[in-house]
């Protein structure tokens, strides 16, 4: 899979792509990613990527041109490139406050992509009439306000290279964690509690049948421990299903599904169809291979 990142602090991303998961990613093979400075297409001298807002009001706006010709450059390269995917296959992403709320399942339709192409904003944002012409898919981390787009971009490449086949070692498997693990009925479910040594600290003790060796208990309990922890913290996540009758669905469990497939394992409703991305269009059938 490939990256490239169209931001104006191309450094943020330097400490970042040389450690843990996401380098380990990249030194794998599974992933490559090319972060690219906006600014060098700046067409003025000052290499100014920002100008005041028509209309008036605080704060400036990031302008057409520059991010347009970088997103043309960085995709003629990588159509070009040996390596590279067509340009067709690429899908654009911009990080917004204003787009879809980034969840599990996009981020396993995202990490089934070959290459996806991020542009990060600032300021108060980027002319309105650059992002109708590009067509981004446009994502959120949350509904609150960054500075810039660029943690979006490291969280979105963090959560799709650990879900790159190979990337985690068999101990950490995405397919257990949190919303990967499904109930029955298909809702996703929270991870249960871990342990490690040890075995008592400061008065607290491992829960017993951690310690007792019986791997069909542990399962059990790891199992009701899942479905009780979705219930009391995110009973939204299982609002389609009745909640007395929620069982950990074992054929996942015992038989952790592949990565990448992750596709035929999620149901259509739990994801949004965004509006504005023919191109990126991800559409409820998708899902289901
Ligand atoms: C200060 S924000 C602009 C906010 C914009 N004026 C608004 O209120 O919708 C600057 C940039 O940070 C990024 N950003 C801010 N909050 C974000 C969020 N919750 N998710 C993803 N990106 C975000 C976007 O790239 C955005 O263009």
């Amino acid at each position: 899979m490939r990256i490239d990142v169209l931001t104006i602090f191309p450094d943020l991303f330097t400490g970042f792509l040389a450690t843990s998961i996401p380098a380990n990613a990249i030194e794998s093979g599974a992933l490559s990613c090319h972060v690219h400075d906006i600014r060098i297409h700046a067409a003025n001298r000052h290499r100014k990527v920002d100008d005041r807002p028509f209309g008036g009001g605080p704060g400036m706006v990031m302008m057409c041109q520059p991010i347009f010709d970088a997103v043309k450059a960085a995709e003629s390269v990588t159509s070009q490139s040996t390596d590279g995917c067509p340009a067709t296959n690429i899908v654009r992403v911009l990080l917004s406050p204003q787009g879809e709320r980034l969840t599990q399942p996009r981020v396993e339709w995202l990490a089934q992509q070959p290459h996806l192409l991020l542009l990060c904003g600032h300021y108060e944002g980027i002319d309105e009439r650059v992002i109708e012409e590009l067509n981004p898919l446009e994502i959120s981390l949350g509904d609150y306000v960054l500075s810039g787009g660029e943690l979006g971009a490291m969280v979105l490449i963090d959560a799709v290279a650990r879900l790159q086949a190979g990337v985690l070692g068999h101990e950490d498997s995405a397919a257990e964690d949190s919303f990967s693990v499904r109930s029955s009925e298909g809702a996703p479910l929270l991870d249960c509690p871990h342990y490690t040594r040890p075995r008592e600290w400061n008065g607290r003790e491992v829960p017993e049948v951690l310690l007792s060796g019986d791997h069909q208990a542990v399962a059990r309990w790891r199992d009701a421990q899942r479905i009780e922890r979705t219930q009391t913290r995110r009973p939204d996540l299982l609002q389609d299903c009745l909640l007395k009758d929620t069982q950990c669905d074992r054929s996942i469990l015992t038989h952790p599904r592949p990565l990448l497939t992750a596709k035929q394992n999620i149901a259509a409703e739990h994801v949004a169809t965004p509006t504005r991305t023919p191109e990126a269009s991800f559409k409820a059938n998708d899902l289901h291979g």
